[in-house]
């Protein structure tokens, strides 16, 4: 059976979790071969297994987006292995939401180098395999709509910096066959919390009515995500929710942009 993306490479960054795990497994499902890109690999192996029960493909590739020169590595191996590469998702992202007063610069170097230089290298990389191969190919930005805010602080700054990419890129790739897709999530059921307050996570943990202990920076059990997101459905958006906005951008032919798409939970909080 011919599925949508049947005989399609897409590669996902920081796709051992949350919204690139999600959009991992949507595009498997529509039957690509999912290059799975982050720094945990035991995680993306379970999601390997779970989309190859299916109709798709999976490689696992650990890797550091931070260290710039994976980016090109992983595109030039998922390019060379399958013979080409339809769609690329930079979605690897960080958190660490402080005062700008209050804030670690090491802390904003980890935000701008993952949420930003890593899709700068991303993009750059993609459009060169894309274009050797003469696809009909797809950028998938992860922003935020904290770049919709103009006082989103550090993090909101490096999307603010995305959405800026993705329309200038978009605009010289007019005359290619690749279109640029910029995503931006309100708040979303992820790991995305793990550097946020303590408290904040604690209160997550709570009302998922388990009993674990989350230490700062350290990964939230999938089952506190799976078990709070109905309860909160209100204020948190599932990673789901996104991964099928994605799928349905990368779907379109190519003639149509999909250019924005915000994905919001009803109720909207700041992040
Ligand atoms: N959740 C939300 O409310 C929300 C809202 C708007 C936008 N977003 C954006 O959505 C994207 C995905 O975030 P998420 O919510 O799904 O959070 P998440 O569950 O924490 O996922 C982040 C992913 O990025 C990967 N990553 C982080 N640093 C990396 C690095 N140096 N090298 C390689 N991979 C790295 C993580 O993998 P490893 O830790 O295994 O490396 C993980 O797979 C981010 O760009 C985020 O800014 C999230």
């Amino acid at each position: 059976m011919s599925l949508p993306l049947s005989g399609k490479t897409a590669i996902v960054t920081g796709a051992s979790s949350g919204i690139g795990r999600a959009i991992a497994e949507k595009l498997g499902a529509a039957g690509a071969h999912v290059y799975l890109s982050g720094r945990t690999r035991e995680a993306m192996e379970e999601t390997k297994k779970r989309i190859e029960r299916g109709a798709g493909r999976a490689t696992v590739v650990a890797s550091d987006v931070r260290d710039v020169r994976q980016i090109p590595a992983l595109v030039e191996q998922a390019a060379s292995e399958t013979g080409r590469l339809d769609v690329m998702v930079n979605n690897a992202g960080v958190s660490y939401p402080a005062p700008i007063l209050e804030g670690d610069p090491e802390q904003w170097r980890a935000m701008f180098e993952t949420n930003v230089i890593a899709l700068l290298a991303g993009c750059q990389a993609a459009v060169q395999a894309m274009r050797a191969c003469k696809a009909a190919g797809h950028i998938v930005n992860i922003s935020s709509i904290a770049a919709l805010r103009a006082d989103s602080g550090v993090y909101g700054a490096t999307k603010h910096a995305v959405n800026c990419i993705s329309a200038t890129l978009r605009r010289e790739l007019e005359d290619d066959t690749i279109r640029v897709v910029n995503v931006m999530p309100g708040a979303i059921a992820t790991n995305f919390a793990r550097n946020f307050d303590p408290k904040v996570v604690a209160g997550l943990v709570q009302a998922s009515g388990l009993q674990v202990e989350v230490k700062r920076g350290e990964r939230i059990p999938d089952e506190v995500l799976e078990k709070i997101q109905p309860a909160l459905r209100k204020i948190l958006g599932s990673p789901e929710d996104v991964a099928e906005a994605v799928l349905y951008a990368v779907m379109q032919p190519i003639h149509v942009n999909i250019a924005e798409i915000a994905v919001r939970p009803p109720k909207q909080l700041a992040i």
